[in-house]
């Protein structure tokens, strides 16, 4: 066994089943697709290396070898490997990734100009409707080259899929990897999101005790950023309001930030959160929020009495503003006695169409497992890291939206 299927299938399964060939051409961004390699395979692809002449003495093709369990394609021989792998064949490949793709590569490629194996392969992808998808890395003058700028417009026209670099003071600098393997599961993938905007609350609320102190909880907001990155990688049109976290939503999501309850409460006010078709709402808001001080709290008090008033409920106001939109309420409960009956409940009083109900465990963990109970009162129990639980979370919010 290739030590490759160690690792085949380890983050997901969205891949699986699916073939990609990808094409290293000579940008020094080349060393980063042995990297790019192991997390297509580890979301389950089986993955064909093709390099250029240029690529080769950036990276040795041992490595991505090692990396895919195939020997790299370097030059096309009396196999006519780009014909069997892009032409009209049974065997061809669901994908052709160009990552990372030179200036001179992209030039060829919108030209048609196939002079060695990643060209020939790109030219006859496009002619048999195998999807392309180019990741340009380069210096940032041959970027701002109006060649370079002509040729990324042809390559659009041309439904070859651009994953944008990062623009620094330099560079064209290759776009992250997370964000080229989700642009490959949003076009490999299940596309059941397509054409649906979805709106994912999350998040702590962070309450202004006085002019620089704030009373916050210990949600990290994972689970939130998890549910956008599976909505984006199923094809939805999705945004989030990250509120008090850690993490860093990849560059890819549109995201708007918020601090306080009252924030949100303004946001959803102003109309922020029209026109979507789900809003899930997986932030730990504060229930009461303190009487804030204004400037700060001086030291040297031997009792300190803080009053605190009930915070308006944002599940309510999204209900009550969106009548037609799904909605799904997150709720967080001690243990799990009764865990069954107060999610039902909770759905009840408020009127939404999926709860998702978890115990503090839950909070801050990378593992968890939720009950997830929807509006027919059908019950299910999923377990797992927050990304195997947005999967299941969003496969049930896909149920229920089809019934509208
Ligand atoms: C170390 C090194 C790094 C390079 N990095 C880039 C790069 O990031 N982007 C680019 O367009 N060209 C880069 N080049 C230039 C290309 O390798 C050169 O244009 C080559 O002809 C590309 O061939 P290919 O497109 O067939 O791989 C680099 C060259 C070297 C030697």
């Amino acid at each position: 066994m290739h030590p490759v299927e160690e690792i085949r299938g380890e983050k997901s399964s969205k891949l699986n089943g699916k073939c990609i060939l990808l094409c290293v051409t000579g940008s020094v961004a080349a060393v980063e697709s042995f990297y790019l390699c192991r997390d297509l395979v580890r979301h389950g692809a089986d993955v064909v290396p093709v390099m250029s002449e240029a690529a080769t003495r950036i990276i040795h093709p041992d490595a991505l070898e090692f990396a895919s369990g195939h020997k790299p394609i370097l030059s096309l021989t009396g196999g006519v490997e780009h014909v069997s792998f892009c032409g009209e064949s049974n065997d061809k490949v669901d994908m052709v990734l160009v990552s990372p793709c030179t200036t001179n590569t992209l030039s060829k490629i919108t030209l048609g100009i196939c002079d060695n194996a990643v060209t020939a392969c790109v030219v006859t992808a496009l002619g048999s409707g195998i999807p392309v998808v180019v990741v340009p890395a380069m210096h940032l003058a041959m970027y701002k080259n109006p060649v370079t700028m002509k040729n990324l417009g042809l390559a659009e026209e041309l439904n070859i899929h651009v994953v944008k670099p990062e623009l620094t003071e330099t560079k064209a600098r290759i776009a992250d990897r997370d964000e080229i393997v989700a642009n490959v599961i949003r076009l490999l993938g299940l596309k059941d999101f397509a054409g649906k905007k979805v709106l994912v609350i999350a998040g702590a609320s962070a309450e202004p005790l006085d002019d620089i102190r704030v009373l916050t909880n210990r949600s990290s907001g994972r689970m939130g950023v998890a549910l956008a990155e599976n909505v984006f990688e199923r094809d939805g049109d999705v945004e989030l309001w990250l509120g008090w976290s850690r993490e860093k939503p990849p560059e890819y999501l549109r995201v708007k930030r918020f601090e306080s309850v009252m924030d949100i409460h303004r946001m959803v006010e102003e109309g922020k959160a029209e026109g979507f078709d789900v809003i899930v709402l997986c932030a730990a808001l504060a229930n009461y929020l303190p009487e804030k001080h204004r400037g700060k709290i001086g030291s040297g008090k031997k009792e300190l009495k803080i009053g605190f008033h009930e915070a308006p409920s944002i599940v309510d106001e999204i209900r009550r503003k969106h009548r037609n939109v799904f909605v799904v309420a997150f709720k967080a409960e001690e243990s799990k006695v009764g865990l069954e009956e107060k999610a039902k409940a909770f759905l009840k009083e408020k009127g939404v169409d999926l709860v998702v109900a978890n115990t503090l465990s839950s909070f801050g963990a990378n593992e968890s497992e939720v009950l997830i109970v929807d509006s027919k009162n059908e019950v299910y129990n999923a377990k797992g890291s927050k990304d195997v639980l947005a999967e299941v979370i969003l496969s049930k919010i896909k149920k229920g939206v089809m019934f509208f």
